[in-house]
């Protein structure tokens, strides 16, 4: 395991395997341009290793040359691709073979074919090293691919981590560290608020209330909580990538936490969407969903008796009580089917004596914990 700034880096593919697949490619382009003198055209700074070891292989007739092109910050691709460095001009009526690290989004890939078509080239072909065919959404095809890898943050063999971890000869994956992170469903009533605060402290997990964290922001007049403010006055909905800001911050702060509980959020399949980027960025990732569940005649009882002793009026009225449960249907059941589809929904029935409700939550948890050791 390897430390590169603030994340923890895991072998992934061994030097061995990397050396195998470039000369299978070697090969490959070898048979395609025996009779031509191609120009490589290697896309800098990530391609260097690739390229040197690509080349030190192809003992047939080639020219060598260099683009640069940059388009990523941290762990992801900022959509736009900027030109550093420009192709060579006498590439005209020349064969290019494009020799890239890796094909994430394909967005360089883009940029590259729109550059390339504005010379008179006799052919073009693109050979990756590494290629993450769940992430790429171009329509170009790669002509030459070296190892087909998951949608993972990958470092070593020139791709970088912020301009670290470009030397290493093998490639290492971000490791995820063990959390648990958790999101929390219930009608009003469920007893959200009162398991959330066993499961953090049992856990040391932060609790993300995303109604607290609005809270906070507008009462200390956060930039962001500014933000929201302006919009909740003008009776507009606060936009997700408002709150998606927030809840990062509030993500970025708590680096002592072992997980996360989203409380509030997402109420939508767009923000449920929203929040796996936020994760995924952060090399982490949603492990499961809690639905707290239980039938609303027994919801109603609770807030009803709640209400007589909090006063609050919206728990006294048995019609807006049922007026918030069919909105919390309404809402909620996309989101619910997206975190099914996915594997992570859990529905936990809560009814009964708080600990036992407590026990059905952590056996839940607890067997998220054991698969994740395996
Ligand atoms: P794309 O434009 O999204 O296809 O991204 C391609 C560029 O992003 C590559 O040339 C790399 O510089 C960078 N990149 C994509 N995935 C990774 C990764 O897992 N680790 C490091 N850099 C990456
Ligand atoms: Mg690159």
């Amino acid at each position: 395991m390897i430390r590169l700034h603030d994340k923890l880096f895991e072998p992934f593919i061994a030097a061995s395997e990397i050396e195998e697949a470039v000369g299978r490619m070697v090969e490959e382009v070898k048979a395609d341009f025996k009779d031509e003198t191609p120009i490589f055209i290697c896309v800098l700074n990530g391609a260097f290793m690739f390229a040197s070891d690509f080349l030190k292989r192809y003992d047939q007739p080639c020219e060598v040359s260099f683009v640069k092109l940059s388009s990523y910050r941290g762990f992801s691709s900022t959509g736009i691709v900027e030109t550093l460095l420009d192709p060579p001009e006498d590439i005209e009526g020349k064969s290019v073979i494009i020799l890239e690290d890796i094909i994430d989004t394909g967005n360089t890939v883009k940029e590259l074919v729109a550059m390339f078509s504005e010379f008179k080239v006799k052919q073009f072909k693109i050979a990756s090293m590494f290629y993450k065919p769940d992430v790429y959404s171009g329509e170009y095809n790669i002509d030459y691919v070296g190892i087909k890898i998951p949608n993972r943050f990958i470092v070593g063999y020139g791709l970088d981590y912020d301009e670290l971890g470009r030397n290493l000869p093998e490639v290492y994956q971000i490791k995820e560290k063990d959390m648990i992170n958790l999101v929390l469903f219930g009608k009003p009533g469920a007893g959200k608020g009162t398991q959330a605060n066993f499961l953090k402290e049992k856990y040391n997990l932060k609790h993300i209330s995303t109604g607290d964290v609005f809270r906070y922001n507008i009462k200390n007049g956060t930039e962001l909580g500014t933000l929201a403010k302006s919009y909740i006055d003008k009776g507009e909905l606060v936009p997700d990538e408002v709150t998606i800001k927030m809840l990062n911050a509030e993500v970025e702060n708590s680096t002592e936490a072992e997980g996360f509980i989203f409380d509030g959020f997402p109420r939508t399949k767009a923000q449920a969407k929203a929040l796996d980027d936020l994760m995924e960025s952060k090399g982490m990732k949603i492990h499961a969903t809690i639905a707290l569940e239980a039938d609303d005649e027994v919801l109603i009882e609770r807030l009803l008796e709640r209400g007589k002793v909090s006063g609050r009026s919206d728990d006294q009225d048995k019609e807006k009580i049922k007026k918030r449960f069919a909105e919390y249907n309404e809402k909620t059941a996309p989101v619910l089917s997206y975190y099914e589809e996915q594997g992570k929904l859990h529905r936990v029935n809560g009814v009964g004596e708080i600990e036992d409700i407590t026990k059905r939550l952590t056996g839940v948890i607890d067997s998220i914990h054991q698969n994740q050791s395996v």
